[in-house]
């Protein structure tokens, strides 16, 4: 005899601490993803879950009918001249400033590597890829399978937006979690990362988990969780994954906003840049360069222009002009160092809020950005700073946006006599 299930009884499960068992699982994400478990129903589930966790079989099936809800990619099929295609990927856990997919893409498949990054917005106070190069004259996110088979086939690399097929089950209680406080659990941030690179077919996978005030994940030893995690999930799936753990307390670079966040990306691809971010995308390519079986020094391509053809190559592929200028907000306006000093401390979540007040990002889906605003600073941590002289600038196109952003970066700035030395980016590295 079938066993019966209802919503009711599965959460009371959750909320008594009980292990959910592979039919209940199931059975939840099957009927939730039809509509016939209501939203409300997954939100009190989703918050007895944040409260009392899941333990690895749980999160295993979790992940398993997350990516049974759609369609499932397969890439193993690519070719150039004749010859298998290897595929890698990168998927960050969402930091400021973070904009090493756009660098990176194009970096790893300037070695003959197919790169698919499918990502996504931003919300809250974190950027989202697509809408950074959607600053981009022409730029289209929106590529059918086949476009994007194609274009992984003679480009390489291709960063556009997943289709609703992939993860459907994830894409609604993502958007449950946003408006219920429940995205920083673990169990719910790696079945929902892991359901859609398993699902997406990658054949390996990098993982950036970011720890400290502006990460999901507060403290390392979380990190390490949610990283060993998804590299058992990843591992368990046949797909190579490797997880750095990667410092997330001040922002990355020296930009957070949409056409700003390219404009420090093509520094980078020139072979300049902010050297965070070249630290950050020569170590992830690295990684999913080895997992390619590829051995090279990826510090060659940004040298010698072979990062920034590979660049351009995609974004035209994609529609974009690669060599239009890119927009810049009507109103800009300074925040002076309020005394002279070193800068100590540079609050990530701060500096992300004004971003994010300034037009950069978005308060509910599917509003529109602005591609000029956001937050440039001059000072990194560890510069001098002279008090009265420029230590950020604000970007946007509608002027009653600077209290609230400025009011976000009240205090984002220590400023002090010594500043310990900034160590690695990297803190550390999982492997399954
Ligand atoms: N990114 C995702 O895709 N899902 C999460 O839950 C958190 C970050």
């Amino acid at each position: 005899m079938s066993e019966v299930f209802d919503a009711v009884s599965v959460i009371a499960a959750k909320r008594d601490g009980k292990a959910l068992t592979d039919g209940q699982i199931d059975w939840v994400i099957d009927r939730f993803t039809s509509g016939e478990v209501a939203d409300y129903q997954m939100s009190a589930l989703a918050m007895a879950i944040f409260l009392n966790g899941m333990d690895r079989r749980e999160i295993a099936r979790w992940t398993a009918a997350m990516i049974a809800s759609g369609e499932r990619m397969d890439f193993s099929g690519l070719r150039r001249d004749g010859k298998p295609l290897a595929t890698t990927d990168k998927h960050s856990t969402g930091g400021v400033g973070d904009k090493i997919t756009l660098p990176l893409t194009p970096l790893v498949a300037s070695y003959g590597v197919a790169v698919p990054q499918l990502s996504g917005r931003g919300l809250g106070h974190t950027g989202g890829t697509l809408d950074k190069l959607e600053a981009i004259a022409g730029w289209r996110t929106d590529l059918t399978n086949e476009q994007m088979f194609d274009q992984l086939e003679k480009v390489g690399g291709v960063i556009c937006a997943a289709g609703s097929g992939l993860a459907p089950a994830d894409k609604k209680l993502y958007a449950l979690r946003d408006v219920t406080s429940t995205v920083e659990a673990i169990p719910l941030i790696a079945s929902s990362i892991m359901s859609k690179k398993i699902a997406e077919g990658t054949a390996s996978l990098v993982l950036d988990v970011k720890v400290g005030k502006g990460a999901f994940m507060k403290t390392a030893a979380q990190a390490r969780e949610l990283a060993e995690t998804m590299v058992a999930l990843g591992h368990d799936s046949g797909v190579d994954t490797v997880a750095l753990l990667t410092d997330m307390s001040t922002p990355l670079g020296r930009s957070a906003g949409n056409g700003l966040e390219v404009a420090e990306s093509l520094d980078v691809l020139a072979g300049g840049g902010p050297s965070d971010v070249v630290e950050l995308t020569l170590a992830l390519a690295k990684e999913m360069l080895a997992l390619a079986g590829v051995d090279a020094d990826p510090a060659e391509h940004l040298a010698n222009g072979k990062a920034m053809d590979s660049w351009k190559a995609m974004i035209a592929a994609q529609g974009g002009d690669p060599d239009a200028p890119l927009p810049v907000a009507q109103h800009t306006r300074t925040v002076p160092a309020p005394a002279s000093g070193v800068l100590t401390e540079l609050d990530a979540m701060g500096v992300g809020i004004a971003a994010w007040r300034l037009g950069a990002g978005r308060e509910r889906q599917g509003e529109p950005v602005q591609a000029g605003a956001g937050v440039t600073w001059h000072a990194g941590v560890g510069d001098t700073v002279t008090a009265g002289e420029p230590l950020f600038t604000l970007h946007t196109d509608t002027e009653e946006k600077f209290d609230g952003a400025i009011a976000a970066l009240d205090g984002a700035a220590v400023i002090g006599e010594t500043a310990a030395p900034r160590g690695s980016l990297v803190l550390d590295r999982v492997t399954a």
